[in-house]
């Protein structure tokens, strides 16, 4: 490399770095395997919305134009998406769930702060932190439901906190903050802190004891609800993801958008799949039905399933999880060891399609259960 005098930040060089699930390329390359079945980072099996894709292919016909410079159609649309109460001053969008999640430790955090986390929970909320130099302060998620701990919160909170990270379902174990819980923690937490809902995987929870931050973004309360059109949407790859808060935080978080932020394809296919409601139904359809079978398969295997209320499931290999996906990807299955996630015992698996899942139960069979013939059903 070419010396250079650049002053860097010991603080952002000390920022660890995200790591991905395993790409197809990179699983290809690995284990020289070709035809692959990804089950590492909670994409939606079905694919895309066919009317996304062909506004995007519509869109791409202009691509020597500039987007509108501000996103206010596809808030508008967010917004009525939300619910009739909601106005696209509620709404900030990102490149993602991920980059609102910047935006949110840009705009409220700065060195000596702190913010809360849940481990085991999203590694992004920790780096998000860690850019800013604030400090994290973990309150782990506890007993075997993963529940939140809202006393050892609201115990945790001081005049220096400045967020609260609250995943639900939660990333990467699947339990969920319950509705009870949630208005307990609300009604006592000081109005300094921000609570950031990170609700990315809403759309397939069934359990009507589930918090919906919507109610408290309702009540004016410093709230943010995040969400993702990489999940139950099929977006991954588009990038795009929004806020939903009281109009003055949202319209805070703004100011740190820069005009033509987010490109015209990710603003035309996210417009028109919040059109096509029947996939979104389907997608989550799909998922609710086969979490039941996948789970019911691990558990009879006696691999303690966690119960999941997103698209994935997290269980225990009783075998070295690392040695278990490196066997895997062999068999074409990619899968996500979880140490990284502060669950070091577990595995996370994506939920697929009925012939997906039957393909992971056989590698996994195969794996850990050699000589046992026909353990998948
Ligand atoms: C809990 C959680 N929040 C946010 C995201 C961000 O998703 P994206 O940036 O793709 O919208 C993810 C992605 O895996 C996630 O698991």
């Amino acid at each position: 490399m070419t010396p250079h005098h650049l002053r860097l930040s010991p603080q952002l060089l000390s920022v660890p770095e995200y790591h991905s699930g395993t790409t197809l390329e990179d699983a290809a390359r690995r284990s020289g395997v070709t035809d692959f079945v990804k089950l590492a980072s909670n994409e939606n099996p079905m694919g895309p919305s066919r009317r996304a894709v062909t506004a995007v292919r519509e869109a791409a016909r202009h691509l020597h134009l500039y987007p509108p410079a501000s996103d206010d159609a596809l808030r508008q649309r967010l917004a009525r998406h939300e619910g009739p109460e909601f106005t696209a001053d509620q709404v900030v969008c990102g490149h993602g769930g991920s980059d609102v999640l910047g935006i949110l430790g840009e705009a409220f955090l700065e060195a000596g702060d702190e913010a809360i986390v849940c481990p085991p929970t999203f590694l992004l909320y920790g780096i998000v932190i860690a850019r800013k130099g604030a400090k994290a302060v973990r309150c782990p998620l506890k007993g075997p439901g993963y529940d939140y701990d809202v006393d050892a919160i609201l115990a945790a909170v001081t005049p220096q906190t400045r967020l609260l990270f609250l995943c639900s379902p939660v990333n990467p174990t699947g339990p969920l903050l319950t509705a009870d819980r949630a208005a307990r923690l609300m009604e006592r937490l000081p109005r300094h802190v921000l609570a950031v809902f990170d609700e990315s995987y809403r759309d397939f929870v069934d359990d009507p004891q589930a918090a919906d931050a919507r109610a408290f973004v309702r009540a004016g309360l410093p709230v943010v609800a995040l969400r993702s059109m990489s999940k139950s949407w099929g977006l991954a790859g588009l990038r795009v993801g929004w806020g939903l808060a009281p109009a003055e935080v949202a319209g805070y978080l703004r100011r740190l958008r820069g005009p033509f932020a987010l490109g015209s394809l990710a603003i035309a296919g996210a417009l028109a799949a919040l059109d096509d409601a029947g996939h979104l139904a389907r997608s989550r359809r799909l998922v609710i039905r086969e979490r039941a079978w996948l789970h019911r398969e691990l558990s009879r295997r006696g691999l303690q399933p966690v119960p999941s209320q997103a698209n994935f499931v997290l269980f225990r290999p009783g075998r070295p999880p690392e040695e278990v996906y490196e066997r895997l990807l062999e068999h074409g299955v990619i899968v996500r060891p979880a140490a990284y996630f502060d669950s070091p015992e577990c595995i996370r698996v994506t939920v697929g399609t009925r012939s997906q899942n039957r393909r992971f139960l056989a590698a996994l069979d195969d794996v850990l259960f050699p000589g046992r013939a026909g353990a998948a059903s």
